[in-house]
């Protein structure tokens, strides 16, 4: 069969890669995909962020593609799925209004106090509220800080500001409604009660009916070490998470992923595809912080390469509403990915430097790369974007896979590059849970 993997992350990548290990697959086409997947994939330049799929749809329609499954979040809320469904394409992914659950963070708010599942207060405001907002904010006492602001729309991982304290808070509710740092995805907000914790993702397969919990993952969303700096969209993941025993697992479906899933059944929302919760442990109760409507990105860069089985048969599975209540089937060893992001990220990012070193890591190295902001110009690879490269191991232990990665990065090398030096080191020594 044709598959076409829309998106051009490292998560795209490793869905690609993932792909073509499968036996039913002849041909994998990507648009736009990036320099990586160029060994495995055709890849094809095409606007992805647009809400007209004409171009994607003919391509799909002349090169007969069995299969197309989306990475990015901004096709899905723009309606690529209902584009496909109506013309009877299949396509991964759930439709425009499925989609809201990434699409609108007060729409699933509104969900989630609902149906009392677990997730931090929040209070919401529109933008002529602006001054509501921000008495709401005075009136309230220096020790209930720091408080979250959430931008309801997508916002490319920026728009949720941690608020130390008044000042911040009111200058992020300034970001929003009179900077319109974020568009019209900042025309309401949700102002949100920080809990502390430590947070996980778990990403399930569904398909309308049912849904099937992968591997938990956790990824580094800042920028420095220690979780300092400003937020990224991901600086490195691991799999699995030890630091989730089998109860908070237990509670994470029975409290927030099935109850979830089943109210959005009772919504009448059809989801099919991958839902990501993105969740926080705190005094070991689990609380729903975001719904994502797609892989997440590191996060799947380490657990797909852990799935002992075909994952084509599961996506099928997803969009014909045919996977039911599977148990998936993984390998007991660690991964690790981490990210190495070009100069000046995440406020900038820098283009167009050489890197060196990629082909002086083989299959002996037991390292897998995934390209992310990569492109091919004059024969070299260079630099094309904030997060450059995954650098992925799988081991025994978390510390033999930190081994592998970071002795791999030594060797790959370009103008700028950073990355960070904790990715899964909490997890060293916890080898024996294979949550
Ligand atoms: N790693 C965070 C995300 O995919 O949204």
């Amino acid at each position: 069969m044709k598959v076409l993997v829309i998106g051009s992350g490292g998560r795209e990548h490793c869905l690609v890669w993932e792909i073509s290990k499968s036996k039913l697959v002849d041909k994998i086409y990507a648009i736009p995909g990036n320099a990586g997947m160029e060994k495995l994939a055709e890849c094809l330049s095409m606007d992805i962020s647009s809400s007209n799929f004409d171009d994607i749809l003919k391509f799909v329609e002349d090169k007969k593609i069995d299969l197309t499954v989306v990475g990015p979040e901004t096709p899905l809320v723009n309606g690529i799925v209902d584009n496909f469904k109506s013309r009877g394409f299949k396509i991964f992914g759930p439709d425009r209004k499925a989609s809201m659950l990434e699409g609108s963070k007060v729409f699933t708010k509104e969900l989630l106090q609902k149906y009392n599942i677990p997730t931090p207060d929040g209070i919401f405001f529109k933008k002529e509220d602006y001054e509501d907002a921000v008495y709401f904010l005075k009136k309230k006492g220096e020790d209930k800080f720091p408080v979250v602001i959430k931008a309801d729309g997508l916002a490319a991982g920026k728009g949720v500001i941690i608020a130390e304290n008044k000042e911040q808070a009111i200058e992020a509710v300034k970001d929003c409604f009179v900077r319109n740092k974020f568009g019209g995805s900042g025309d309401r907000i949700i102002i949100e009660d920080f809990l502390s914790g430590f947070e996980v993702s778990l990403l399930c397969l569904c398909d309308g009916s049912n849904i099937t919990p992968m591997i938990l993952a956790q990824d580094y969303k800042k920028i420095y070490e220690g979780d300092k700096g400003k937020n990224t969209g991901g600086m490195g993941s691991y799999s699995p998470v030890p630091l989730v025993n089998k109860g908070i697992y237990e509670k994470i479906l029975s409290k927030i992923m099935h109850p979830a899933y089943n109210a959005l059944i009772k919504e009448d929302i059809r989801y099919q595809g991958v839902l990501y919760g993105g969740l926080i442990i705190a005094d070991n109760e689990p609380y729903l912080l975001e719904y994502n409507c797609r892989f997440g990105d590191p996060e799947t860069q380490a657990i797909l390469p852990r799935l002992k089985e075909d994952l084509v048969p599961l996506l099928i599975g997803c969009v014909d509403g045919s996977l039911g209540k599977k148990k998936l089937i993984w390998d007991t060893n660690k991964c690790v990915c981490v990210v190495i992001a070009s100069n000046g990220y995440p406020e900038s990012s820098s283009s167009g430097d050489i890197i060196e070193g990629l082909d002086s890591l083989n299959k002996s190295d037991d390292i897998d790369i995934f390209h992310a902001g990569t492109k091919k110009s004059n024969g070299n690879i260079v630099t094309n974007g904030g997060r450059v490269l995954g650098v992925v191991s799988k081991a025994d232990s978390f510390k033999e896979c930190r081994q592998k990665v970071y002795s791999a990065i030594e060797n790959i090398k370009f103008n700028g590059k950073q990355y960070r030096r904790d990715i899964a080191l909490r997890a060293e020594g916890m080898d024996q849970n294979e949550l």
